[in-house]
């Protein structure tokens, strides 16, 4: 898991250096295409020789442990797979229209291995997910995924105990001018004179952070006609509030 969170950082690093440099998404292609192939090789690896032991395994409690196992290396290629689409997907530099709520949770899909129903890890942190809006929107879909997983992957880092509820909504505004996506997490909060520094400087309190995640999503949703905020309360959690124009056809 180390290995994967560490290539996404660098990916992440690569991605943040030069947001509209299309160069870079290409060296960011190319070295994806190189390491999920060698992470793909490693999990069929696991998942083979799991599935030769079950055949062997006496016990229903070994034969059990087993098949989560299996069902994890295979939650783990799938959260691989859609990684790989995303960073090939940056290198699409054509703006397109599609479902924003299909685009949520495409970045979702990219986290979902940490919420407690997944079998890769045992914790007590729940997803709570609410689509209300089927609405289009007109834009760069692997940007706007690169700008909800900055903020999701936020959200879950502020609930380090690996525990909390994160909470995603996606919904019309009463004129349906704009679709709202709110991401609402009962982590560790951010205070006062921290939300004032969020947008100014490069701003980090992780020892492994950037400080441009944040500036990256709301550079992107103004970008695309929109607008992000962010409210938070100290132990309390945080919520962001993106409001994206919906495309009429
Ligand atoms: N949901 C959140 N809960 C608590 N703190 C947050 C949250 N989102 C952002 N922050 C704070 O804002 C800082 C900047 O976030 P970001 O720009 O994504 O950079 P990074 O995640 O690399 O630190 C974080 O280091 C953290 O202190
Ligand atoms: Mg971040």
């Amino acid at each position: 898991m180390n290995i994967m969170n560490d290539s996404i950082n660098n990916i992440n690093n690569m991605v943040t250096n030069d947001i509209t440099n299309f160069d870079n998404y290409e060296m960011i292609t190319q070295f994806s295409e190189e390491a999920f192939h060698d992470f793909k090789n490693i999990l069929a690896t696991i998942s083979g020789l799991t599935q030769l032991t079950m055949l062997k395994a006496q016990s229903e409690e070994t034969k059990l442990y087993l098949s989560r196992i299996k069902r994890a290396t295979s939650d783990f290629t799938e959260a691989l797979n859609n990684y790989y689409d995303f960073t090939t997907g940056l290198n699409n530099n054509k703006k397109g229209i599609h479902v924003l709520s299909e685009t949520v949770d495409e970045a979702i899909s990219m986290v979902k291995h940490k919420f407690s129903d997944s079998d890769i890890i045992n914790n007590r942190l729940v997803l709570n997910l609410n689509i209300q809006s089927k609405s289009k929107v007109y834009g760069y879909k692997y940007k706007l995924i690169q700008c909800f997983l900055n903020i999701l992957t936020n959200a879950i880092d502020s609930m380090d105990k690996a525990e909390g509820i994160l909470t995603v909504k996606v919904f019309n505004d009463s004129s349906n001018v704009f679709v709202n996506v709110v991401i609402i997490d009962t982590g560790s909060g951010i205070s006062v004179e921290n939300l004032e520094r969020l947008f100014k400087e490069r701003f980090t309190t992780k020892s492994n952070g950037t400080g441009l995640g944040l500036k990256i999503a709301k550079n992107c949703v103004e970008g695309h006609g929109g607008s992000l905020s962010i409210t938070s309360k100290i132990n309390e959690g945080t919520k962001v509030h993106i409001l994206l124009p919906i495309y009429n056809d």
